[in-house]
């Protein structure tokens, strides 16, 4: 299983967050993704100038994830802020919400600091962030 603690995750997202790509929002987010066999997939939002085709992070980590052949998801740690300083919680997007329900188990745990105390971390499960997500 896996060497990495929630506040582990927590940094890992950091770390990738000020490797986003946000020069029109110049909002950054970071994502570090757990698969169940302890390996983590990290990614960041990358914008475009065609702003409708800019990537959130939280895609960004389980795209790559997806794409590496990793499908066993345990839960992902989220931050973000304007310029890269981490004020307040980022929640995912609905998009992202949405992404996870197609990969994710109901209690997929989603994890969110809002850059001060690290005890307690927010932590919500997948189901209450988007009850009935679509499925088909
Ligand atoms: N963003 C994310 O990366 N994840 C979210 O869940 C919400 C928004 C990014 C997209 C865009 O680059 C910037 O934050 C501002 O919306």
């Amino acid at each position: 299983m896996s060497n990495y603690n929630d506040r582990d995750l927590t940094f890992a997202a950091e770390r990738a967050m000020h490797r986003a790509y946000a020069p029109y929002s110049k909002f950054k987010v970071g994502a570090a993704l757990l698969c169940a066999d302890g390996t983590v997939f990290t990614g960041c939002n990358i914008e475009n100038a065609s702003f409708g085709l800019t990537v959130c992070a939280e895609r960004a980590a389980i795209f790559s994830a997806i794409s590496f052949g990793y499908t066993e998801f345990v839960k992902i740690a989220i931050v973000g802020g304007p310029d890269g300083k981490i004020e307040s919680i980022c929640p995912p997007c609905g998009a992202c919400r949405q992404v996870m329900t197609e990969f994710c188990g109901a209690d997929f745990e989603i994890i969110l600091w809002d850059g001060k105390s690290l005890s307690p971390l927010q932590r919500y499960r997948l189901e209450d962030l988007i009850p009935m997500g679509f499925g088909l």
